[in-house]
Formats: C-alpha cells, structure tokens, sequence
C-alpha cells in the first residue's frame, strides 16, 4: 500500500476507534442512569408470579454480572440457575414464598480478604441492573440450607455462598398483603426498626456524631439520599459517614439489636453487616458516578486509622472504607 493509501487507512482507523469510544462513554452513561434510577424503584420482594423470564434476558444478565466492577479487582461469582424441585427443599416452609419465582442467582467467593464487601458491592449491582429491567429480587441470607445448596451445585470446596435471592416478577394481591403484614409484625416482635435511618443519623461532619450537615453540600447530600434506600439485614442500616474536607470515612456501627439476631451466622459466620456497608458502597458509587461526583473508595491505610484519634470515633466502631474527594 502507498504511503497516502496507508495514512488514509490509519486515519478511517483513528475515527473508527474515536467513534467506537465514544459509543462506549455513551452505553456507560446510560448504565449509570438505569442503575442510579433504579435505586428508588428496588424493593424487597417476597411474592412472585411464577411467569417464566425469556431466555434473552437471562443472557443479558448474565453478560452483565462479566461487567460489574469491584472494589479492589477481587470478583465474585455469580450462578443463574431455573427454580427446580431439588431447589425448594432447601428452602425453609417460612420462605415458601420464594417457590414461585422461575429463575434464582446465588453469589458465592472464596473467602479473600473484605470478600463480604466485595461481595455486597457487586451484588448490589446486579440487584439494581434486575430492577431496571422490571425483575424483582429479595436477599436471602437465612431459610435456606445453603450447605446442601453448595453440594447440589457442585461449588468448589474454597467457595462458599454468601447470599441468594429470587428473580421474578412481584405478584400483587391481597395475599401480598398479609404476608407482608406478618413479616412487619416478625420484625417488629425482634426490635426490628422497618424505617430508613434519618440522614444525620447516618452522615456527621468532621467529627463522630456531629449531626449539624446543613454545611455539608448538596450535591453530596443528595448522594447519601441515595444511600438511605439501601436493602440491609434485617434493615439494620449498619453504615455512618463522616465527611471532612478531603476524605469521606465509612463505618460499620454495632446496632442495638437483640443478641439472636446479630449472632446470624452462614457457612463461613459472615457478619451480614460487612455484606450491607459493601451495598451502601455501590449505592453511594453508582450516585456519585451519575452526579459527577469526584472521588473513589479505597479501603484504610495507617494514615486513616491514625486520623480516627481527631475524628473522636469510638473504639468499638470499624473504619471500612475511605472516599478520597481528589482521586
Ligand atoms: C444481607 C441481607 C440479608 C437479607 N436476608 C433476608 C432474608 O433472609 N429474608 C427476607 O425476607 N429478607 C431478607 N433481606 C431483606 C431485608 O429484610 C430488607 O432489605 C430490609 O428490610 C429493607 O427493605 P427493602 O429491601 O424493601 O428496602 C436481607 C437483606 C440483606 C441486605
């Protein structure tokens, strides 16, 4: 090829790859759009049609569990499997609602360090990529044997499951209602608080338990709006922020809730709270991306938890994470 045959071809390369980019930015736009709105659409389901899901999108969600980011490049695995009768013996009579739902994902890891972070970060965007596309989900972290569910799919001995939910479309009767009435009243019976934490009692400023925010900006507030809505165990809502100028801490905080219930253990005795601040993690990541909000979790070096000494935090509260504004 000449030399101007051989510029010109470069040169149809350079717009191919210049077009092919900006495609790239604009499908990555419109992800962060679904996902940042489906986080006021997701919730808890637990009564499901039993209407098959198109084998299409069953592709589709597999193709997008391959693009979930993580938060330290350690992936966890995610299994779609067809609900089958072998699956419902392993479910609790008191989840017998979830009998219904045609297709199930479960989310399993080897046990690496911050797996349950990881582990809820990455779950959490599937949860709301199903929302998006108008499939309902419900986390199941109890009523389910998921030792004899590890066995029936074959998982490999250093991997474990770390959590389950349906995937259907929510039934909406009368019958709905009173099962929803009888899980309130379960949760009332246990200490459960069913509402969403206040944002000052999730976000203080400079210091531990300052809840004077009205400085804080409202860009960012409206974020950890978006993290308010986040699912956890039981509704704890275990994570608490504290915004300085140039960094954001993240907290697991050790809720006030009866002995028997924090004592929830799987396989491994996950701490289900690690598994919720993972989930707070991508609430606030997938918010922050779509307002243009600079910044990136990184988890703590020395640096960190020699601040939390002028940051007044008590002993018994874990530093999880660090948002660095400038990176
Ligand atoms: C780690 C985890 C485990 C959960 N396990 C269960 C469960 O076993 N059964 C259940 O009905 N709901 C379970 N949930 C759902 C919570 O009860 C629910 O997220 C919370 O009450 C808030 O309600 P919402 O998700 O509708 O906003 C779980 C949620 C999380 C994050």
């Amino acid at each position: 090829m000449s030399l101007a045959g051989k510029n010109l071809a470069s040169g149809h390369n350079a717009i191919a790859a210049a077009r092919y980019r900006q495609i790239a930015i604009k499908d990555k736009k419109v992800m962060e759009k679904k996902l940042f709105d489906a986080i006021s659409l997701r919730k808890s389901t637990r009564n499901y049609t039993n209407i098959d899901i198109e084998k299409k999108a069953i592709k589709d969600i597999e193709n997008f569990t391959s693009q979930i980011p993580t938060l330290s490049n350690f992936k966890v695995n995610f299994r779609i499997f067809k609900n089958e009768p072998g699956i419902i013996d392993l479910i609790h009579p008191l989840s017998s609602f979830l009998i219904q739902a045609p297709y199930f994902f479960i989310v399993s890891c080897r046990k690496e360090k911050n797996y349950l972070e990881e582990a809820g970060f990455q779950s959490e965007h599937l949860i709301l990529y199903l929302t998006s596309k108008n499939l309902n989900t419900c986390y199941i972290g109890g009523m389910i044997d998921f030792i004899a569910l590890e066995k029936k799919i074959h998982l490999p001995d250093n991997e474990k499951i770390i959590i389950f939910s349906p995937i259907g479309k929510s039934k909406d009767n009368f019958f709905n209602f009173f099962q929803d009435l009888q899980l309130k009243t379960c949760m009332m019976i246990t200490g459960i608080d069913l509402n969403r934490k206040k944002l000052n009692e999730i976000v203080f400023h400079n210091i531990w338990e300052n809840k004077d925010i009205v400085n804080i900006e409202d860009k960012l507030l409206e974020i950890f709006s978006q993290v308010q809505l986040a699912p956890s165990w039981c509704n704890i809502q275990p994570w608490r922020f504290i915004v300085t100028d140039s960094k954001i801490y993240l907290f697991m905080a050790n809720p006030n809730l009866k002995d028997e219930i924090l004592g929830h253990k799987n396989t491994w005795d996950n701490d289900y709270r690690k598994f919720d601040v993972g989930i707070a993690m991508s609430h606030f990541n997938i918010a922050a991306k779509y307002l243009n909000f600079r910044g990136n979790w990184f988890f703590p070096t020395e640096k960190d938890y020699d601040k939390l000494l002028y940051l007044k935090v008590p002993s018994n509260i874990e530093l999880i994470s660090v948002w660095d504004k400038s990176l």
